[in-house]
């Protein structure tokens, strides 16, 4: 496996899969209060620039229990803020830290951080993607369904940080993904060119969310604005054919899950009932990021 995380391209299916076991391993073991403590003197820097409940606290309690210690680092205390460059702080971090986990608006600047850093670097979200996120997902995917090939997984609203993601792990595991977003709100061409031209699984696009939806085993959804994004009522318009409802889901698999990485916005890109209805599967997912979080650090920290 590579140094760091900075996409889910980065990964083989090997490593993926590599993540999943450990992941499932370690929670199967917390679940039976087995401490483990790999990380037992080390120590991990948590490098936020936005606001974070799930992603911050899971690493942090997940370094924790792993016999770590965790730092968070609000960006704007350090120098960054006043300008220190970049490769300097990754060689300072480098010399206390034994991991980096970044979460931050440019990709470029994790990927900076990475370039400098001799830790592993992790990219806890950026604009472009949400790798730690969707590895989570699918571990979730894999406890509801027994497998994460042959689905069919839709996307359903913003082709944003976490759809981006989700191509990534369609071209490296194989998935069959579809993403139903509205016009103007299709994933980066850029990202998704790269994640065709590795021509594995299948990955489509359309506007038509009740088409794409059908016979759907997992239907996933997020926010349909953005850290960092501008609010927008028009936005918000265009997408309201996009909310996943009852009425959608009347056009998935019987069996279907419905996925959100969360915060949720009840009432905008899913209703009260299907947030808290028996096919949702939001608070596993939330549960994972704490044990998939772990094997991440354990195995990028001691191999
Ligand atoms: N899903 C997720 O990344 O949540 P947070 O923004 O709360 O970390
Ligand atoms: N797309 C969302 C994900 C939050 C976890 C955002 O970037 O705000």
């Amino acid at each position: 496996m590579k140094k760091d995380i900075l996409t889910l391209s980065d990964l083989s299916e090997a490593d993926v899969q590599r993540l999943l076991t450990r992941a499932a391993e370690l929670k199967k073991r917390h679940r039976q209060g087995i401490a483990d403590r790999p990380l037992a003197g080390k120590t991990v820097g948590l490098l936020f620039d936005k606001p974070s409940t799930r992603t911050r606290i899971s690493f942090e309690a997940g370094t924790a229990q792993l016999g770590g210690t965790p730092i968070f680092i609000n960006a704007k205390d350090t120098q960054i803020s006043r300008g220190e460059p970049v490769k300097d702080v990754a060689r300072v971090f480098s010399r206390y830290l034994d991991a980096l986990v970044i979460r931050t608006y440019a990709q470029s600047l994790i990927e900076e951080f990475a370039k400098f850093s001799t830790i592993p670097v992790i990219n806890a979200l950026s604009d472009l993607y949400h790798p730690c996120q969707v590895l989570s997902d699918i571990m979730t995917v894999i406890e509801h369904k027994g497998r994460y090939k042959n689905l069919k997984i839709v996307w359903v609203g913003d082709g944003n940080n976490v759809a981006h993601s989700w191509m990534n792990a369609a071209a490296v595991l194989g998935l069959n993904l579809v993403l139903a977003c509205p016009e103007g709100y299709f994933p980066d061409p850029a990202i998704a060119e790269r994640a065709l031209a590795k021509k594995c699984g299948s990955i489509s696009m359309t506007s038509n969310p009740a088409e794409a939806v059908k016979d759907a085993d997992v239907v996933y959804t997020d926010v349909w604005v953005s850290m960092g994004d501008k609010e927008s009522e028009d936005k918000k318009k265009e997408f309201q054919a996009f909310q996943v409802n009852a009425e959608l889901l009347k056009h998935a698999s019987k069996e279907v899950i419905v996925m959100h990485c969360l915060p949720a916005h009840r009432g905008e890109e899913i209703s009260e009932d299907v947030m808290e209805g028996p096919r949702s599967v939001v608070w596993d997912q939330a549960e994972n990021k704490l044990h998939l979080h772990k094997a991440v650090l354990d195995i990028l920290i001691e191999g």
